[in-house]
């Protein structure tokens, strides 16, 4: 029997990088994926087919997780359809990168909506149901950009280092319920998000990681199914940082 067999998992933001490779890894290891996605319905859609394809189950669910009432609805929805949501994993997330000096009012609301209120408004949801069926996985997908700082970033790094106080608070909440919250917090990694950095960037990201490479998507999500299924039991209110050393130089 594979791990994940007979659970029900939600992957924000899994139309593609580092989501998609989660919501393959989770459906690989049997559990039903919905794919949420808030635009882009034909990416997910092809993530979908591929999971089927592979003898996997996925479910598309369309959401801005920005938006509270809509991640209410969306998480109601997957409630009334499988009566449970075993695994949350708050993936979805947003740049807007530049100086503070530049920084508008409007480029740090819309990553601090996206990349932690999100978190919020999907998690609110989620746990209330896993407290119900007293258990449940909650996984974030921080960044070392939380953990350090990074020219450019001051929205980004204020919400990634949110996230990890939210996870650990949550992780002291929600214990009791047999709820872990984990957050895992990626170096820099080969996805469209990073796509779009310049390569002089690039060499300087890659020169001081210690392992001198970038990451894949796939690494991530060897962490996130680590977080997912009983392994990691015991474990809750962690960081767990997948980035080649860069944080820790
Ligand atoms: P990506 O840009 O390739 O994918 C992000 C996905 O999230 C996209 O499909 C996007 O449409 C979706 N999304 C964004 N806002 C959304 C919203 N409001 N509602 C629903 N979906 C939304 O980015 P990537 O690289 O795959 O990043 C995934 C996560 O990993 C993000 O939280 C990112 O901050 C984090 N991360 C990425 C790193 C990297 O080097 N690529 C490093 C550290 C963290």
């Amino acid at each position: 029997m594979k791990r994940l067999e007979g659970k029900t998992a939600l992957v924000t933001g899994a139309g593609r990088g580092i989501g998609a490779a989660i919501a393959k890894k989770l459906a690989a290891d049997g559990a039903l994926v919905y794919v949420n996605y808030a635009a882009s319905k034909e990416a997910a859609n092809a993530v979908a087919k591929e999971i089927e394809d592979n003898g996997g189950k996925a479910l598309l669910c369309q959401c801005n997780i920005s938006d509270y009432d809509s991640t209410k609805e969306m998480i109601e929805n997957i409630i009334s359809k499988e009566g449970a949501i075993d695994i949350l994993v708050n993936n979805a997330g947003i740049t807007r990168d530049t100086l503070l000096s530049r920084m508008s009012e409007e480029d740090f609301d819309v990553v601090i909506a996206a990349n932690l209120k999100g978190v919020f408004n999907c998690t609110k949801h989620a746990a209330k149901v896993m407290a119900k069926q007293n258990g449940g996985r909650i996984i974030s997908i921080a960044s070392v950009a939380g953990l350090i700082g990074n020219i450019g970033q001051v929205n980004y790094s204020a919400s990634k280092a949110g996230v990890m106080g939210m996870t650990r608070t949550l992780a002291a909440e929600l214990g009791r319920y047999g709820i872990t919250a984990n957050a895992i917090a990626p170096g820099f990694t080969k996805t469209d998000m990073t796509d779009v950095v310049s390569d002089k960037i690039k060499e300087k990201m890659i020169a001081s990681t210690p392992l001198r490479t970038m990451g894949e998507p796939a690494d991530i999500a060897n962490a996130v199914s680590f977080f997912a299924d009983d392994r990691s039991r015991f474990i809750t209110g962690q960081v767990l940082s997948v980035d080649g050393g860069l944080s820790i130089v």
